[in-house]
């Protein structure tokens, strides 16, 4: 059984790395990325405006949004310069199970 609030968002397999992926889960538009060996979840709005950060790129464990340039930490949510200023919600994700058919589980309902 998963825990409580956990959705299956995708599998590993469909994680490139640095490449984000976008995912819908309880209507959160999220930005599923694997890098440097894991996997992170941010919501997919940019916090300075309405722009979908899984068009950005994925760099140092940042996702940078492609309209202004400001890069958000993926482990905290976090801006690391302007123009955006307020962080953008991060998720908790569990792994269930091994290689590319693991189950890949976010919830939206707590900000990690
Ligand atoms: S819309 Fe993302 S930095 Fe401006």
């Amino acid at each position: 059984m998963s825990a409580p609030g956990f959705v299956a968002a995708c599998t590993l397999g469909e994680l490139e790395d640095d490449t984000p992926k976008r995912v819908e889960i309880d209507g959160v538009p999220v930005s599923v990325v694997r890098t440097e060996g894991e996997v992170f979840a941010i919501n997919d709005t940019c916090s300075h405006a309405n722009v979908s950060l899984s068009e950005g790129e994925v760099e140092d464990c940042q996702i940078e949004c492609w309209l202004h340039g400001s890069s958000f930490d993926l482990r905290t949510g976090k801006p690391s310069g302007l123009p955006a200023t307020r962080p953008v919600p991060v998720y908790p994700v569990k792994i269930e199970g091994e290689g590319a058919d693991a189950t890949v589980l976010i919830s939206v309902t707590q900000e990690s």
